[in-house]
C-alpha cells in the first residue's frame, strides 16, 4: 500500500498519534490500494473532480452556463438518507429510546468488522480532516472521515472547513470524532469500476460510547457526508446532552432592521418544509431597509456564552439543498448561489449542457437527459430530476450570506421557532408563555406525510424536527432542553409557525415564501417587547394590526380564518399527544405531561370555534 497527498505521508501531515494509529488500523482492515491525505486546497479539488470526470462519475456542465460546475448521477437505489438502516448502538435499547433503531454494540461491531474487511480493495482511502464550525471556535468540533469515495472528499471540501488547516488546529493531542465510510464496493484486480459504486446492504451506525460513526454501502448525502447528520446532529446531540449545550436541526437567520440592529433566530422544520427558503428569504415589498442575513440553513450548534446568553454557529460551510421546487419565486438567493462552482446530483441535463429540475422558472426543456441518464421529454410521464436531487454549494456564494457565520463566538439567539406542514387545526403563528410551554410546543410538533398518498392526513410527530437525528432517548432530550432553559436567566422566546394551512377548497391560505417575513418580523417585535399579543387557546398570537401588511392584500377576515381553532380538533390533538407521550413511559419529563394537561384544559374552556373576531 502507498500513501500520498502530493508526495506526503500521514506523518508529514500530522503528529497526532491517535489519528495516525487510527488511520493505520482501519487501512489494515479495509485494505485500500493507497491512502491519500486531503489538504483541502483548490488544486486538489480540481484534480479530484477531473479524475471523476475521467471515471464518468462527474459530467462537466457547459462553462458558459455554469462555470466550474458538475453533474453526478447516483445509483438509482442510492438516492436518499436511509432511516431504516440508521442505528444508535448504545449499551441498552432504553438509552437509544423508542424512536431510534438499536442493536447491541458488540453484535453491530461484529457485523461491521465483517463488512469493512477488505471493503476498499482496489480503491484509494481518502483521509478527510474537517472542522464543524470556525477553526478553533469554542463551539466547533473536529472530525476525520476515512472514505473511499472521491465524491465524498470533494463534497466535504464544500460542506465543511476541510484539510491541512484542520490537522494544524488538531495538533498533537487534539480530540476528533472518527468517521469511517465506505461505499462497500471493493474492486478485484482489473475489474472495471462503475460511475456510482455502492452496495445493496447499507448501515449508518453511531456508537455513543466512543462517539464514532461507521457508514457502509451508500455514497449519497447524509449517509456519506458524515459531518452533517451523523456527526453534527446524532453524535453532537449526545455530546451536547453530556456537556450542556444544544445540537439542533435548525436554520439560523439574522433580521436586520433599517436601524442596522440584527436579531438572530434559530428555526427547526422537518425535512421538506422549506428551511433553506426561509433561511435565504428576500423581504417582500413594504420592508424597505430590512435585510435577512443567512448564517445557516440546516444545523445549529448552540452553547452558553460568557454573558449567560445562547450563542449559535452553523457548523457547516455549504448548502446541500433540495433542487426540485427551487426557483426565482421560491428562493431567488439560492438560484443566485447556483450560478457557478456547484455540484448537482440527480437533476436533469439539458441539451446545452445546463441543469434543469421540476419547479425551475420558465418552461421545461423540450428535451433533456433525466437523472438516470435516459432521454426525457415533457410528455414522458415521469420526473426528469429525482425528488431528492441536490445541489452542493459553498455558503459564501449566497447573496444573503452573513459574515458572522465565521465568528468563533457565534451569534446570540433571541428566539426559537418550530414549524411543520399542517393543513388543518394549527394557526399561522403562536408564542409560548413560558420556557416549559415552549418545550412542550416543540416536543409535540408534527408534520404531514407528503409522499404517501394513503397517509395524507396523518401527522408524523417530529419533535424539534429531530426525529431522525436525535442520538439518544427523545424523552431524555426533552429533559435536557427543559434543564438548559431553566438554567438561563432569560431563555429565548419560543414560537410555533405553520405556513401550510389550507382552506375548505384545499388551497393554501398563506402565500408563504418572502411573505413569511411578516411573521418573522412580528416574532422579532415580540422578542423586543414592542407588541402585545392576543390570548389564543394555543398560546400568544398577533393582533391583525401588528403584522406589517404593506404590499400584500390579505384581509382581516382571512387572517382571522387562518388563526381560528376548532375545539374538537384541539381535543383530538391533545389525545394523540397523550398516546405519543405514553411511548416514553417513566422517562417523560413531568413538565411535558403538565403542559399537555394545561393545554387540554384551555381547549375545554374555549368556544367550539375560536376566532379573534367572535
Ligand atoms: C436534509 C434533511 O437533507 O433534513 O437536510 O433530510
Ligand atoms: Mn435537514
Amino acid at each position: 500500500m502507498t500513501s500520498s497527498g502530493g508526495t506526503m505521508s500521514g506523518t508529514d501531515r500530522t503528529s497526532n498519534k491517535v489519528l495516525l494509529a487510527w488511520v493505520e488500523d482501519y487501512a489494515a482492515l479495509t485494505k485500500p490500494k493507497d491512502i491519500y491525505w486531503c489538504d483541502g486546497s483548490e488544486d486538489e479539488y480540481q484534480r479530484l473532480c477531473a479524475e471523476m470526470v475521467d471515471a464518468g462519475t462527474l459530467i462537466p456542465l457547459n462553462p458558459d452556463k455554469r462555470p466550474g460546475s458538475f453533474l453526478a448521477r447516483s445509483h438509482p437505489k442510492d438516492v436518499a438518507r436511509v432511516e431504516g438502516r440508521t442505528y444508535i448502538c448504545s449499551d441498552s435499547p432504553e438509552e437509544a429510546g423508542p424512536t431510534n433503531n438499536w442493536m447491541a454494540p458488540d453484535e453491530m461491531r461484529g457485523t461491521l468488522d465483517g463488512l469493512f474487511d477488505g471493503c476498499m480493495a482496489g480503491r484509494t482511502l481518502y483521509v478527510v480532516p474537517f472542522s464543524m464550525g470556525p477553526l478553533g471556535s469554542p463551539i466547533a468540533h473536529i472530525g476525520v472521515e476515512l472514505t473511499d469515495s472521491p465524491y465524498v472528499a470533494v463534497s466535504m471540501k464544500v460542506m465543511t472547513r476541510m484539510g491541512q488547516k484542520v490537522l494544524d488546529t488538531l495538533g498533537d493531542d487534539g480530540v476528533f470524532v472518527p468517521c469511517l465510510h465506505s461505499v462497500g464496493a471493493p474492486l478485484a484486480a482489473g475489474e472495471a469500476d462503475s460511475a456510482w459504486p455502492c452496495n445493496e446492504t447499507k448501515y449508518i451506525v453511531h456508537f455513543p460510547q466512543d462517539r464514532s460513526i461507521w457508514s457502509f454501502g451508500s455514497g449519497y448525502g447524509g449517509n456519506a457526508l458524515l459531518g452533517k447528520k451523523c456527526l453534527a446532529l446524532r453524535i453532537a446531540s449526545m455530546m451536547a446532552h453530556d456537556e450542556g449545550w444544544l445540537a439542533e436541526h435548525m436554520l439560523i437567520l439574522g433580521l436586520e432592521s433599517p436601524e442596522a440592529e440584527t436579531t438572530y433566530v434559530a428555526a427547526a422544520f422537518p425535512s421538506a418544509c422549506g428551511k433553506t427558503n426561509l433561511a435565504m428569504m428576500v423581504p417582500p415589498a413594504g420592508f424597505d431597509g430590512w435585510k435577512v442575513k443567512t448564517v445557516g440553513d440546516d444545523i445549529a450548534w448552540i452553547k452558553k456564552g460568557p454573558d449567560g446568553d445562547l450563542r449559535a454557529i452553523n457548523p457547516e460551510a455549504g448548502y446541500f439543498g433540495v433542487a426540485p421546487g427551487t426557483s426565482m419565486q421560491s428562493n431567488p438567493n439560492a438560484m443566485k448561489s447556483l450560478v457557478k462552482d456547484c455540484i448537482f446530483t440527480n437533476v436533469a441535463l439539458t441539451d446545452d449542457g445546463d441543469v434543469w429540475w421540476e419547479g425551475m422558472d420558465g418552461d421545461p426543456p423540450a428535451h433533456a437527459i433525466d437523472w438516470q441518464g435516459n432521454d426525457w421529454t415533457p410528455d414522458a410521464g415521469r420526473l426528469a430530476s429525482h425528488p431528492n436531487a441536490r445541489f452542493t454549494v459553498s455558503a459564501k456564494q449566497c447573496p444573503s450570506f452573513d459574515p458572522a457565520w465565521d465568528d468563533p463566538n457565534g451569534v446570540p439567539i433571541s428566539a426559537f421557532i418550530f414549524g411543520g406542514r399542517l393543513s388543518e387545526t394549527f394557526p399561522l403563528v403562536y408564542g409560548a408563555d413560558s420556557w416549559e410551554h415552549g418545550v412542550y410546543m416543540a416536543a409535540t410538533m408534527g408534520s404531514e406525510a407528503t409522499a404517501a398518498a394513503d397517509d395524507q392526513a396523518a401527522i408524523r410527530r417530529d419533535p424539534m424536527a429531530m426525529l431522525p437525528f436525535c442520538g439518544y432517548n427523545m424523552a431524555d432530550y426533552w429533559s435536557h432542553w427543559l434543564e438548559l432553559g431553566q438554567s438561563l436567566k432569560a431563555p429565548p422566546k419560543v414560537f410555533r409557525v405553520n405556513w401550510f394551512r389550507k382552506d375548505a377548497a384545499g388551497k393554501f391560505i398563506w402565500p408563504g415564501f418572502g411573505d413569511n417575513m411578516r411573521v418573522i418580523k412580528w416574532i422579532v417585535d415580540r422578542v423586543h417587547g414592542q407588541v402585545e399579543a392576543v390570548d389564543h387557546p394555543l398560546g400568544q398570537t398577533p393582533h391583525y394590526n401588528d403584522l406589517t401588511w404593506t404590499g400584500l392584500d390579505f384581509s382581516e377576515a382571512a387572517f382571522n380564518e387562518l388563526m381560528s381553532l376548532k375545539k374538537a380538533a384541539g381535543l383530538v390533538e391533545v389525545e394523540e399527544q397523550a398516546e405519543y407521550f405514553s411511548r416514553f413511559g417513566g422517562r417523560l419529563p413531568a413538565e411535558l405531561a403538565n403542559e399537555r394537561k394545561r393545554q387540554a384544559e384551555r381547549f375545554m374552556a374555549s368556544p367550539d370555534v375560536w376566532r379573534a373576531d367572535a
